[in-house]
Parts: C-alpha cells; sequence; structure tokens
C-alpha cells in the first residue's frame, strides 16, 4: 500500500467557483479525499494586482500543505495565471492549474472567432497573453472581463433579472462579432451555465476546462505514484478564509449541483 496515496488532495479558488472543477475530480477520482479551501475572504480575484493574488496562492497552499495534502489543484483561472510557475518552483509537491481552454475553442470554432469569458486579472497575465499568442493563430480571440458575475455565483444567485443582464451585457457584443464558441475562462462560471447557454442560444458552444484538469490530476498521481489504493468513497472538507455562517449554505447547495 502506497501510504502518500491515502492523503488528500488541496483544491483552492477565490470562492466558491473551484467547486465546479471539484466536481469533476470527484467524478474522475471517487476514492480520493479532498480538502478544499474558498478563499471568500479576499474574493474576488479578478480585479487584483497578480502580487496580491499570488501572496494568497502561497498562503492557502502553507494551510493545504500543513494539513497534508499530497497534491494541490489551483481551480482558479486568475490564481493559476498569478502564480502556478512560482508555487511550482518553490514547493516539493506539484500543482495542477487550470486555464481558459483557448486551444480546443480553436480547434472547435466553424466561425473562426472565438469567445473568452475571463476576469481582467486572467484576462491580463503574462501566462494568459503567452497562451493566446500560441494557440491564436488565424482565428480571431475576442476576450471578455466580466466583473461582477463571480460576485452573483459567491451569494448563490444564480439565475434571474439582475445575473442575466449582466450575462447579455457580456455575451450579446461577442455573439454580435460572430463568436460561435465561448470559453467559460473562470472556474465560477460554469455554475452559470444554464444561464450563458440561454443568452448564447443554439449558435454557440460552451467549453470549459474541468473534466481536462480531473484527467491531468489523475495523470500526475499515477506518474507519482500517488493514486488512493482505497476502494472506498474519498471524503471532503472545506475551509474558507471568509464567514463559515455565510459561505456554508452556497458551498452546500453548490456541492449538490453538477455544473455541466
Ligand atoms: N474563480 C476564479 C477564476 O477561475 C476567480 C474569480 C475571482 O475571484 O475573480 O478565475
Amino acid at each position: 500500500m502506497n501510504e502518500g496515496g491515502a492523503a488528500p488532495i488541496g483544491v483552492f479558488d477565490s470562492g466558491v467557483g473551484g467547486l465546479s472543477v471539484l466536481a469533476d475530480l470527484r467524478r474522475e477520482l471517487p476514492h480520493e479525499s479532498f480538502i478544499y479551501y474558498a478563499d471568500s475572504g479576499h474574493c474576488p480575484y479578478g480585479g487584483k494586482p497578480a502580487a496580491e493574488i499570488a501572496a494568497r496562492a502561497f498562503a492557502i497552499s502553507d494551510e493545504l500543505i500543513a494539513a497534508g495534502a499530497k497534491l494541490i489543484v489551483v481551480a482558479c483561472n486568475t490564481a493559476t495565471i498569478a502564480a502556478v510557475e512560482q508555487l511550482r518552483a518553490t514547493y516539493p509537491l506539484s500543482f495542477v492549474g487550470i486555464e481558459p481552454a483557448i486551444k480546443p475553442a480553436v480547434t472547435q470554432t466553424k466561425s473562426g472567432v472565438v469567445g473568452v469569458l475571463a476576469t481582467g486579472a486572467a484576462l491580463a497575465g503574462d501566462k494568459f497573453l503567452r497562451l493566446q499568442a500560441q494557440h491564436g493563430g488565424k482565428v480571431r480571440v475576442i476576450t471578455q472581463p466580466c466583473p461582477g458575475l463571480v460576485e452573483y455565483v459567491e451569494r448563490g444567485e444564480l439565475e434571474g433579472p439582475a445575473v442575466r443582464a449582466l450575462v447579455e451585457r457580456y455575451v450579446e457584443p461577442l455573439l454580435r462579432d460572430g463568436v460561435d464558441t465561448l470559453v467559460l475562462g473562470c472556474t465560477h462560471y460554469p455554475f452559470l451555465r444554464p444561464l450563458i447557454a440561454d443568452v448564447a442560444g443554439s449558435g454557440a458552444t460552451l467549453i470549459d476546462t474541468g473534466a481536462a484538469v480531473a484527467r491531468q490530476t489523475r495523470r500526475v498521481l499515477d506518474r507519482e505514484g500517488l493514486l488512493s489504493a482505497s476502494s472506498a468513497p474519498g471524503s471532503l472538507q472545506w475551509r474558507t478564509s471568509g464567514d463559515r455562517t455565510v459561505v456554508a449554505p452556497v458551498v452546500e447547495r453548490l456541492l449538490t449541483l453538477s455544473p455541466k
């Protein structure tokens, strides 16, 4: 039996958005245990400078490692773009990050125009700009920061006229520009998928990367001999830097939703 395999996987996000990735991780790796960290006391990350986001990523990683994590999934595009390279260079364990799915979007588009919905900080990050330059090619990639959307998800408000109006404000101009493939480049947005899909209509396909991140996590654990040897269902604990009485009802609700 591999001793390290029994340890939990750490997963973190600026708040509850990373629960969309956790859902994929638990589907892909049902025998693994997880510790989820919602940095709700510092959410949203999307308008913060990269150095501040990186400082949070380090503080949370220290806590997850102290709690025994064998691998950490950065379930936040913004934190991955701001900090994953520094995290990998600093700690002895593996980090799996998440980035907007430009590559599959560019492969799939028929209109030759792809839209990326993400936070301002993610879209301005060097790592994102490199990704865009590497995969954009002949395809036009239009980026759309979406301030305000994360806050709706943090409150568990996934539908209604106010959040719909904001989604329309961000998505409709992209459709007018010919976008047929929309990348959900923030882990909060899969929880708004039904609404975004409704606004986008049948002419646009939505793409997110949670399932790919879960498969990559499995590959890394396997390569490192760290897959759980247990045949029992894994456990889940969660922590937050926010007010647990406020965050708990939203976490409980989002855990019951499968945002796909
Ligand atoms: N969920 C995050 C992401 O994937 C960040 C949202 C935020 O805090 O602004 O980028």
